[in-house]
């Protein structure tokens, strides 16, 4: 029998484009699901737009659209990221569909019969012009630890203190500056301290599926054990989950709970659920009967159901899905699978300041979407760890190893079957079977990797493969053999070999490069790659296509072009260096901006972390000169006249005046580009405090504070003031 799937990524709020984050956890799924149907399971691969929730409804009310038609214009935007990373979902749907109205109603009703729902009454922060209750991230006031100004009503950003935001001194609601009021609602929970629901956690959390696989990865077990299980006192973190939103909310209506609604949390995940039956009603064509496939789907024991999630979401899907599920009378998961973040060039992706990679800007420029695919699967493993994008990796394995190794074998013997053997495969002596087998008996160790997700090892063993097969080339060398008289058997013996050999490879890497092995399929007149294929020879008189091209290399051209600031950016920049001389002074920020490297080539060459080379040796005393000292950016504000900087007011504990005001400083600094200057206000940075003070054209800047970035800022945009880890305060010095 084989194997019946149930699998999702999780569903990305309709709050946005996809960024490069999405598109590897869509990526990695993927590649896991082709892996699935190569070995014959049956898989449904299902999504959806996540559409309810404050921030989307307020988003919404912002570009003056109903909520609905928002996540509506998000949605149509999808398509070409999925299909231009040939991700293949077989449905796209969306929590806000009729499917999940209903479903999310009944597992309400089926956990309250169950005992499990209570309601409380609880005093929240209520906004008088706007006329409801504020989420925590829609109140901002004073750091009650701090004193920094607009912190959100969760946590401090300046000193890291977390809070609730009653506490929030001057509290004032983000939406419209007035000063919210306590009010008294009643909220609905789920009783996640109810010990029945303790005991089921604590046993599921360890469990295992009936394939003998643990529900979750060891790293995230220990992680979610600290909410779930009683510390030293017998205390358990885990308490009841409040599941309930006041209206206006744009989300699912709680039944007989007229202006309740669920949060968000609550229905996202049984979006899953009703992203699964819109599909079986769309197959079935008829809405009565596809309800009936997928409750049947559903309780079938032989189902097993995989959720591929980030790491920043894991007790929402390990904790609160399974209870939801298991205590409303469903299966739950088989087992979730949690990955780490994606970083490019070290930074994480940040929605606000749009930096990264753009998925969509890739692929208008040309590049070939299975590098990325490549490129993603050679880095992730089974477990939770970050993934880097970093672009002189990515084109060192996209050329060196995909294209030099594997492509390579296809282009070195292709050639000669077509022109001197007519295009027909001819017989393989030992030697060169001895090899396939080698190839060949390493299939069952790679199909155990893609079933783990072991991706990258995946790819290491293929490519190692691939090494042999090019010393065997080395070894024989074909082209030597074609003008040599009497050789004419040896080297169709040769070339044969290595086009069997590229089928066997093909099929360890189509779950990567869908695409690339179809191209493969055809040129090789051979029916669609399965595992199984691999052990099969094409045989003598097997008949070939013509080579054409299959992939080509990453031109750093391309890298440049995506790293490329756009034109606004670089407009502004180029404005502000022409007008530098006699004009505007740029305040020197350390390591940011000046750079003499020849612009083509460099920025991404080896060799050269960043950009450019590492400057020649000092000694520590040279060092000790410079008189580095933590300070707090107490203001910060536009220069008029200047895109390029901002005027920084630093105190850098030098104490107070002889009218008691504490003693700043100002510093400009050439990081407008990157920064808002509510940003920066209220956080600690690092100044040179001995720098000899310089006029400029718009004042004296009294040192100036650090900030990395690039070699060559134009190709790789970013500038990152320094921050200090928690715990420094203002004038310590650093060394
Ligand atoms: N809407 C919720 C999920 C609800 S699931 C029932 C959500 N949406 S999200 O758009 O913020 O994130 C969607 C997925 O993308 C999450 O799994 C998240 O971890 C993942 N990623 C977001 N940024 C990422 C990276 N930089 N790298 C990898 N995955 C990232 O959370
Ligand atoms: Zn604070």
């Amino acid at each position: 029998m084989p194997r019946q799937l149930f699998v999702t990524t999780a569903l990305p709020y309709a709050n946005g484009n996809f960024h490069i984050g999405h598109i590897m956890e869509y990526i990695q799924a993927d590649i896991w699901v082709r892996y699935q149907r190569m070995m014959g399971s049956r898989v449904h691969f299902v999504c959806a737009d996540d559409a309810h929730g404050a921030p989307i409804m307020i988003a919404a009310e912002k570009a003056g659209k109903t909520p609905q038609q928002f996540v509506a214009d998000i949605a149509a935007g999808r398509k070409p990221y999925l299909d231009g990373f040939h991700i293949g979902f077989d449905n796209w749907h969306s929590t806000d569909g009729a499917e999940n109205h209903e479903l999310a109603q009944q597992i309400y009703r089926d956990l309250k019969a169950n005992g499990l729902i209570a309601t409380r009454v609880i005093a929240q922060f209520f906004d008088p012009q706007k006329n409801m209750f504020l989420p925590d991230r829609f109140i901002k006031g004073e750091c009650p630890k701090c004193g920094a100004k607009d912190q959100y009503g969760d946590n401090c950003e300046a000193c890291g203190a977390v809070y609730s935001p009653t506490e929030l001194k001057n509290p004032y609601s983000a939406l419209t500056g007035a000063t919210p009021e306590l009010r008294d609602s009643e909220h609905y929970f789920f009783k996640l301290s109810d010990p029945r629901c303790v005991a089921f956690l604590e046993k599921w959390t360890q469990g295992s599926h009936a394939r003998d696989q643990p529900h979750l990865q060891s790293e995230v077990y220990n992680k979610i054990k600290e909410w779930l299980l009683p510390d030293a006192h017998g205390k358990r973190d885990l308490g009841d989950w409040d599941i309930s939103r006041d209206a206006p909310y744009f989300g699912i209506e709680i039944p007989d709970a007229p202006g309740k609604y669920f949060y968000v949390w609550l229905d996202a995940p049984i979006g899953y659920l009703a992203a699964l039956k819109n599909r079986f009603i769309k197959l079935a064509g008829d809405a009565a009967l596809g309800a009936q496939h997928f409750e049947a789907f559903m309780a079938d024991p032989a189902t097993e159901q995989y959720h591929f999630i980030g790491k920043d979401i894991i007790t929402f899907h390990t904790l609160f899905w399974p209870a939801m599920l298991h205590f409303s009378g469903r299966k739950t998961p088989n087992a979730i699978f949690v990955h780490g973040f994606l970083t490019v060039n070290s930074e994480k992706m940040s929605k606000s300041r749009g930096t990264g990679l753009d998925p969509l800007k890739y692929l208008s420029l040309g590049m070939n979407p299975e590098w990325l695919r490549y490129y993603i699967a050679a880095k992730l493993n089974a477990r939770n760890e970050d993934v880097e994008f970093s672009p002189e990796d990515f084109m060192a394995r996209v050329n060196s190893d995909l294209v030099g190794k594997y492509i390579n074998i296809a282009s070195r013997a292709a050639g000669f079957i077509a022109k001197r053997f007519d295009g027909q495969l001819g017989a393989v002596s030992a030697d060169g079977q001895t090899l396939l087998n080698q190839l060949r008996v390493e299939r069952a160790s790679i199909e155990q990797l893609y079933e783990s997700r072991e991706f990258a090892k995946a790819l290491r063993e293929t490519m190692l493969l691939a090494d042999r097969v090019n010393e065997y080339v080395d070894a024989n060398k074909p082209w030597e053999l074609a003008k040599q008289a009497g050789m004419e058997a040896r080297l169709h013996d040769v070339c044969s070999v290595c086009i069997e050999a590229f089928a066997v490879l093909t099929s360890y890497l189509k779950p990567v490069l869908p695409a690339l092995a179809a191209q493969v399929e055809a040129f090789l007149c051979i029916a669609p790659l399965s595992f199984g294929s691999a052990s099969q020879a094409l045989g003598a008189g097997h008949r070939i296509g013509n080579y054409q091209h299959l992939l080509q290399r990453v031109d750093i051209k391309q890298l440049e072009a995506l790293f490329e600031a756009p034109a606004s950016v670089e407009q502004a920049s180029a404005v502000a260096e022409s007008a530098a001389p006699g004009g505007e002074e740029i305040a020197p920020t350390v390591g940011a901006g000046a750079s003499s490297l020849p612009p083509e080539g460099a920025v991404l060459a080896l060799g050269r972390p960043g950009g450019e080379a590492i400057a020649p040796p000092i000694g520590i005393e040279d060092f000790s000169k410079i008189d580095l000292r933590i300070a707090r950016i107490v203001n910060c504000e536009p220069v008029q006249g200047s895109t390029k900087l901002l005027r920084l007011t630093l105190d850098a504990g030098e104490g107070t005046d002889p009218q008691g005001q504490p003693i700043t400083r100002k510093v400009f600094s050439g990081i407008a580009s990157a920064y808002q200057p509510q940003d920066l206000i209220g956080k600690l940075t690092v100044l040179v405090a001995n720098l000899a003070p310089r006029k400029m054209k718009f004042g004296l800047s009294e040192g100036m504070v650090l900030a990395a970035s690039h070699g060559d800022e134009k190709a790789n945009p970013g500038i990152y003031v320094l921050e200090p880890s928690k715990g420094a305060q203002p004038g310590l010095r650093v060394r």
